[in-house]
């Protein structure tokens, strides 16, 4: 579903050059939940952004469901963008003078559907995250979990092949991160929805099917191989017991 290959990002900045991947690679497979872990720093969000599209790795290929998408042109990859994929923010970015249910409907209005359609999967989706009493609610009337959950709407009523989420959490008290964090979890179990998540809290780790640790802008494969032993040998004692 998801193949990157070598990936590399060097930021410019007048004379000086961050490396901030030195050539990732990584598979995703349809209907993951994967968590992309690691220290501040430490390049998730840069992972997370040329996997989503929303930037260019200076070298590597990304394959999407069978496109290679790094060598469509900027056009090219907005309208894959806009027809396959899905983003949630830790800032929620979501549009003030907009009541809730406008918010969601118009992301599946600017990709050309009846707008009649468009209002319904709205609704149908913002039932689905909780919502449904919320619909003529202008934004600055929710709580920060609240809005969250607008923005999962939004990400969702396109029906993306997979949504990518960067620290939705950080912003959140640790009530309405389970909120948030069990919301995604019910969406992947029940929708089949891939999801790439970016997080650093610990507790975050029991949600995720998998987790791609990063360290100084490559995969943490010590990391890894040391999560993957401990839920091994969590496996055994569970079964002594
Ligand atoms: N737009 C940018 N310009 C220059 N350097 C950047 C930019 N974005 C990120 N970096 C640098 O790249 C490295 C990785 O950053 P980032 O991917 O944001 O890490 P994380 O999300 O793990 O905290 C850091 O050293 C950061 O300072
Ligand atoms: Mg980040």
């Amino acid at each position: 579903m998801i193949e990157a290959r070598d990936l590399r990002k060097i930021y410019r900045m007048g004379s000086v050059e961050v490396a901030a991947l030195k050539g990732v690679s990584l598979a995703i497979d349809d209907g993951e939940f994967v968590g992309i872990m690691g220290p501040s720093g430490s390049g998730k969000s840069t992972l997370l952004h040329q996997l989503g599209l929303l930037d260019t790795p200076t070298s590597g290929s990304i394959v999407i469901s069978g496109t290679d998408v790094s060598r469509l042109d900027d056009e090219g990859r907005t309208l894959f963008r806009l027809m396959h994929l899905g983003y949630v923010f830790q800032d929620y970015a979501l549009v003030t003078d907009l009541d809730v249910l406008e918010n969601v409907a118009i992301s599946a209005i600017v990709r050309g559907r009846p707008v009649d359609e468009c209002y319904a999967a709205a609704r149908e989706v913002l039932e689905r995250v909780g919502l449904g009493r919320r619909l003529h609610h202008l934004i600055g009337e929710l709580s920060g979990g609240e809005q969250q959950r607008v923005s999962i709407a939004r990400a969702l009523v396109n029906t993306p092949a997979i949504v990518f989420a960067d620290e939705p959490c950080a912003n959140l008290d640790t009530e309405n991160s389970q909120i948030v964090l069990d919301l995604f979890r019910r969406i992947n179990r029940d929708l089949g929805q891939t999801i790439v998540m970016v997080s650093h809290e610990p507790w975050h780790m029991d949600y995720f099917d998998r987790i791609v640790f990063m360290k100084d802008g490559l995969l943490d494969t010590e990391r890894m191989r040391e999560e993957g032993l401990r839920a091994k040998q969590r496996m055994i004692i569970e079964k002594v017991d």
